[in-house]
């Protein structure tokens, strides 16, 4: 299952953080808001239950978030949409996997993974704003597995038909929300027309 969120507020910051000109200031900055629509969507379908509340007035049955959330970013480009779900879900707690793509394979290469308790049984909600060919996605999916996860959503800002099938078939179980399903992968497996190198762009450092 996947979902592009077509929001006008998403799809006008989505134009905005795409731009060669958007420097990096400004493309964390939308890379947080972008996140917060993306996540309040994602977790449209979590499990709640219902409470009694004594308003000033009456009793009001109402319900509240009813499971351990864990966020997961992918490093170093997912820290990039951390901050906009913690603004939501400020109790949640974070686990970190390590993951670059080897220059030459474009294969994920692990370096790094460490998780909270938490994950056993829990929502995790594993961020990164690209999903190219999904190598990455899926090698971080399968490690929340091995942890135990009870439930786990992807959220990323952009990817490609490509990618999305191949994850789709790796973890037919996991759903995915992004902003944008893009046109195809380069021979660089770059999306296009995407928005570059997320990491770089979000930190600032000169493409390698
Ligand atoms: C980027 C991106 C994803 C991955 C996507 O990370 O943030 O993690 O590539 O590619 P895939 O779907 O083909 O696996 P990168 O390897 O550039 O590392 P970085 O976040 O440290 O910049
Ligand atoms: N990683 C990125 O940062 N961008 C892409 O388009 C593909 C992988």
């Amino acid at each position: 299952m996947h979902e592009q969120i077509d929001h006008p507020c998403v799809q006008h910051k989505l134009a905005i953080i795409r731009d060669v000109e958007t420097g990096h200031k400004r493309f964390r900055e939308l890379a947080t808001e972008i996140t917060q629509f993306l996540c309040y969507e994602a977790l449209k379908g979590i499990r709640t239950r219902e409470v009694q509340v004594e308003t000033p007035m009456a009793t009001a049955t109402c319900r509240k978030i009813d499971t351990d959330i864990v966020v997961v970013p992918i490093l170093r480009a997912g820290v990039g949409m951390l901050d906009g779900i913690l603004d939501l879900l400020p109790t949640a707690r974070v686990g970190f996997v390590g993951l670059y793509r080897d220059e030459e394979t474009k294969q994920p290469v692990s370096y790094y993974e460490r998780f909270p308790p938490q994950t056993k049984g829990g929502t995790c909600i594993l961020i990164d704003p690209m999903l190219a060919t999904g190598g990455s996605t899926i090698a971080a999916v399968e490690r929340l597995k091995e942890a135990g996860a009870g439930q786990i959503i992807v959220i990323c800002i952009v990817t490609c038909r490509e990618g999305l099938e191949v994850v789709e078939r790796a973890h037919p179980d996991v759903p995915i929300y992004t902003a944008s399903i893009d046109d195809h992968l380069n021979d660089n497996k770059y999306i296009v027309p995407g928005l570059g190198d997320a990491g770089d762009r979000l930190f600032g450092t000169p493409h390698q």
